[in-house]
């Protein structure tokens, strides 16, 4: 028997050896293209190739494409564990030209593979060709030479390929399998064509047209070929079965299941065996691929699979959760081919127990209400739909669970009705926000989040991608399209771009799109907390609704952002080492140059404590440990140690961030819930500096701090100021401190030595300096007068204090002049301030100087004024009080 990986390698080598390029499969999910929400042919990742907005890899291409059909146009989830051939996840072998080979090629290369390499017999096959292709018919003849009855010309759309709505597309021509008469059905086209007996392997599909979205189709720049081939139905043709989940891969998948549910592969059991076969592959696949399960778009449905795996599961009497224990299985049967599978295995295992446990809460209760609810109901009844609502509300049945858990029993749902409840519950959320007193103004988000539900954020995993544009906004009205010259706020289904939330400021960057349009965004809020709304100054082109437009992060600020938001996570935990548990998030900005952390403690932080919590970051950034990002319930959460963030709303599911090394009880440095970007490793943080600690309000600090070059390049500003400072001081950096010291010393000294000098120099002790006033008699006081040239303001109370003790009992009054300007300063012996105040003195000697006021206290007071040409007149003035 030829496993499904040798028929997979046999045909990647075949093309190979004509020259076609082996391309790895491209991820589930099409970040690239907005109108998919999962890789679901061979030719997506090729689109943009096809119509000629890239250049093709090679002129030839052959591949394996992971696929998923599950939700958008091709959606096989419904029928999936009850016909022999639908799958929410495949693989596709697929051969593609661009612009090389044509019709006939592409004929010559599937016949020879099917024929030649693996020996089909050609009596078994059979050809469809669009129904005005001659040259494809005659193609079969000539190149197969299929009589002319086994070449059947079909006029309907399965015989005209579409990616989907829009998008590349062309006649096809698809080629049949007879798995024999004792399978009931007829060839395709005919009566009984919905048989299972003719069954399409391969289709190959002449891409001649681009669909646009009004329908009409423009030729592109070159005829091409993309062929596609279920490897699932291939490897059932040569195995020799005629159920695909008869081969080898589901085989193994199936015995794995019925091992660990002890329930053997019969009747209606096998139908969930199957079901949860299929599961395993479509959700393991699209977790390794980075989807993971949510209450919106992709995310959805995820978990919508996942659900319904896990509710057969419980059918099989499963008492303990079953998924999670298939993954190595699936790993051993497909890892190779895929090794993502093996580097996502930890994470598809522990996120598969996690949801299962949680359904299986909740699963019971809500099939107890199904019973109830249908009991008495028999085959072709319906299940109103608010039971529906209900269970899909408050028990998280979705809604294909509820169908499907029906479907034995001929029972449908009311989905208008299912469909109406949801409404209503819409409506009545949006009275209660309308009376939470929030802006009116953000009534156009929520119109715009109701019709278009949230918008998927890209940006974890890559910061550039294509969206729809699903609104625009000008002026606070929605608008079809905006220009040049207009600022708008743009939205689009999914994104790259981070809306500001959480502490984390909005990303930057540009939005654009072959037609010409160039805008930069300005800035990404995130209105409702759901929305992500593109701040765009429209450069030039023109947006509109329906575009789909490509959208660029400012990379070089994400890496900035990202470094400060997990360096102000690292900051968290090291100040809780450092200051005690008492510390915690009161808020925090985290911005391109700079992040902002402020926090519960009572007291400013030493100079010592501040060091010991930047030496205890920079040893995490040091270790450079991968940061790794989970999704859990917020209970499982705070009991994986994590510490929740400040003014965070979080619905049922939590991102867990946790990062730096491992501690001795197994968790690592730091654990948050955040909803942010991140490094990848704390080394790409770089360098962490705190540059300043102050008060916030009382209880409450706040640390500012920088990273990577920002810190750096303070760190040099920091440097170099240094540097000037040694060189103006003429000493070596490291000298500047004692240096320093050692100048102040010196100053200290020679201002001592100045002020005695000038009070020598005042007294007369130098040349030319005035004789101390004589002490004289003033209406019965004595009084003593002098006016100083050049002497220090400092010196007037010691020499006041001098004329007092000298006097014994009398008034004192000197005036100093300095730079032509004068202080004055008059004292009183202590017996006579019963009648005499220095204050009125001074007042009057300050007049004298041209100057105002003056005070002190009855016995010693001072003043001074603008003219020292005065000082005689300011004693004269002196002693015209004192003599009354
Ligand atoms: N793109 C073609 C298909 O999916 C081959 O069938």
């Amino acid at each position: 028997m030829t496993s499904t990986n040798d028929i997979r390698r046999s045909f990647l080598d075949f093309f190979g050896g004509q020259d076609h390029v082996q391309v790895q499969s491209a991820p589930l999910v099409p970040y690239n293209d907005p109108t998919l929400m999962f890789v679901n042919a061979g030719m997506v990742p090729f689109k943009n190739v096809f119509t000629g907005l890239e250049t093709p890899p090679a002129p030839r291409a052959a591949s394996s494409q992971k696929c998923v059909r599950a939700g958008g146009k091709h959606n096989d989830l419904d029928n999936v564990g009850y016909t022999a051939r639908h799958h929410t996840f495949f693989e596709m072998l697929g051969n593609f030209s661009f612009g090389d080979y044509f019709k006939e090629q592409a004929i010559l290369n599937a016949w020879t593979l099917l024929t030649r390499e693996w020996g089909l017999p050609a009596d078994r096959l059979t050809a469809t060709v669009y129904h005005d292709d001659d040259e494809a018919f005659d193609l079969w003849r000539k190149i197969a030479g299929l009589p002319e009855e086994r070449i059947i010309r079909i006029a309907t759309s399965d015989n005209f390929w579409s990616m989907g709505e829009t998008g590349p597309c062309g006649p096809c021509s698809e080629i049949f399998y007879d798995h024999g008469d004792h399978i009931p059905g007829g060839p395709p086209g005919s009566p009984d064509e919905d048989g299972d007996r003719f069954i399409e392997i391969w289709n190959l599909v002449f891409m001649q047209f681009d669909q646009s979205a009004d329908g009409t189709r423009r030729a592109l720049p070159s005829p091409s070929i993309d062929t596609g081939m279920g490897l699932e139905r291939i490897a059932a043709v040569m195995q020799g079965v005629h159920d695909n989940y008869d081969t080898d891969t589901f085989k193994a998948l199936i015995a794995a299941s019925q091992s660990h549910t002890g329930v053997p592969v019969t009747g209606e059991n096998a139908s969930s065996h199957r079901v949860i076969a299929d599961h395993l592959r479509s959700t393991s696949f699209l977790m390794a691929d980075g989807v993971l399960p949510s209450n919106e778009g992709r995310g959805y449905v995820l978990r919508r699979i996942m659900r319904r795996a896990m509710r057969h599961a419980h059918l099989l009497g499963a008492a303990e959760p079953l998924m999670h224990r298939l993954v190595p299985a699936l790993v051993t049967e497909m890892g190779q081919a895929y090794p993502e599978l093996q580097r996502g295995q930890a994470l598809i295992e522990e996120v598969l127990l996690r949801e299962e446990t949680q359904f299986r809460r909740t699963l019971d209760k809500g099939l107890k209400l199904l019973d109830e609810a249908t009991g008495d109901m028999a085959s072709g009844g319906e299940l109103d739909g608010e039971t529906a609502f209900k269970l899909y509300d408050t028990f998280g049945f979705p809604y294909d669970l509820t169908e499907d858990a029906l479907r034995a029993r001929g029972i449908s749902v009311d989905r208008a009705g299912f469909d109406g409840a949801m409404q209503r519950q819409k409506i009545a959320a949006r009275a209660a926000w309308k009376g939470s007193g929030d802006a009116a103004s953000g009534e156009i988000w929520f119109d715009i989040a109701e019709r278009e539900g949230a918008s998927e954020f890209t940006g974890y995993t890559s910061t550039s991608g294509e969206g729809r544009v699903v609104a625009i906004v000008k002026e606070g009205a929605e608008v079809e399209c905006a220009r040049a010259g207009d600022n708008v706020v743009v939205l689009t289904n999914q994104t790259p771009f981070y809306g500001e939330s959480g502490g984390q400021t909005g990303d930057r960057g540009t939005i654009t799109t072959p037609a010409g349009l160039h805008g930069l965004v300005t800035e990404t809020s995130k209105p409702l907390g759901r929305l992500h709304a593109h701040h765009l100054h429209i450069e030039t082109g023109t947006v509109s609704i329906g575009d789909n437009v490509q959208l660029e992060v400012d990379t070089a600020r994400r890496s900035q952002i990202r470094a400060n938001h997990s360096a102000t996570h690292l900051l968290h935990a090291a100040l809780r080492n450092q200051l005690g548990a008492h510390v915690t998030q009161k808020g925090s900005l985290v911005a391109e140059d700079r992040l902002r952390f402020d926090f519960s403690h009572p007291r400013p932080l030493s100079a010592s404590e501040i060091a010991a919590v930047e030496a205890e970051v920079n040893a995490e950034i040091l270790a450079n440990e991968p940061v790794s990002t989970r999704l859990m319930s917020p209970d499982d959460a705070v009991e994986a140690g994590a510490l929740a963030l400040f003014g965070e709303k979080y619905g049922d599911e939590v991102r867990v961030l946790s990062m730096g090394r491992k501690g001795s009880h197994g968790t690592n440095y730091s654990v948050e819930l955040c909803g942010g970007t991140h490094v990848r490793a704390t080394g790409d943080i770089g360098l962490f500096r705190i540059v300043s600690e102050s008060a916030v309000s009382s209880g409450v600090r706040r640390i500012e701090a920088l990273t990577g070059n920002a810190a750096r390049n303070w760190l040099v500003a920091r440097e170099e100021a240094l540097k000037e400072a040694a060189s103006v001081i003429r000493a070596a950096p490291e000298d500047v401190p004692s240096r320093i010291g050692a100048l102040l010393e010196e100053r200290k000294r020679l201002e001592k030595e100045l002020a005695e000098a000038r009070r020598a120099l005042a007294l007369g002790g130098g040349s030319g300096a005035p004789a101390p006033a004589a002490d004289e008699d003033v209406d019965g006081v004595a009084f003593s007068g002098q006016i100083l040239e050049g002497l220090d303001p400092k010196e007037l109370r010691p020499l006041l204090d001098e004329a007092k003790a000298r006097l014994g009992s009398g008034v004192a009054a000197i005036v100093a002049v300095n730079d032509g300007k004068a202080s004055i300063a008059a004292a009183v012996t202590d017996d006579l301030t019963e009648r005499l105040s220095a204050v009125d003195l001074v007042r009057a000697g300050v007049e004298a100087l041209g100057g105002k006021g003056g005070g002190g206290r009855p016995d010693m007071a001072q003043g001074g004024g603008p003219d020292g040409t005065k000082a005689a007149d300011a004693i004269e003035a002196v002693k015209a009080v004192l003599a009354g």
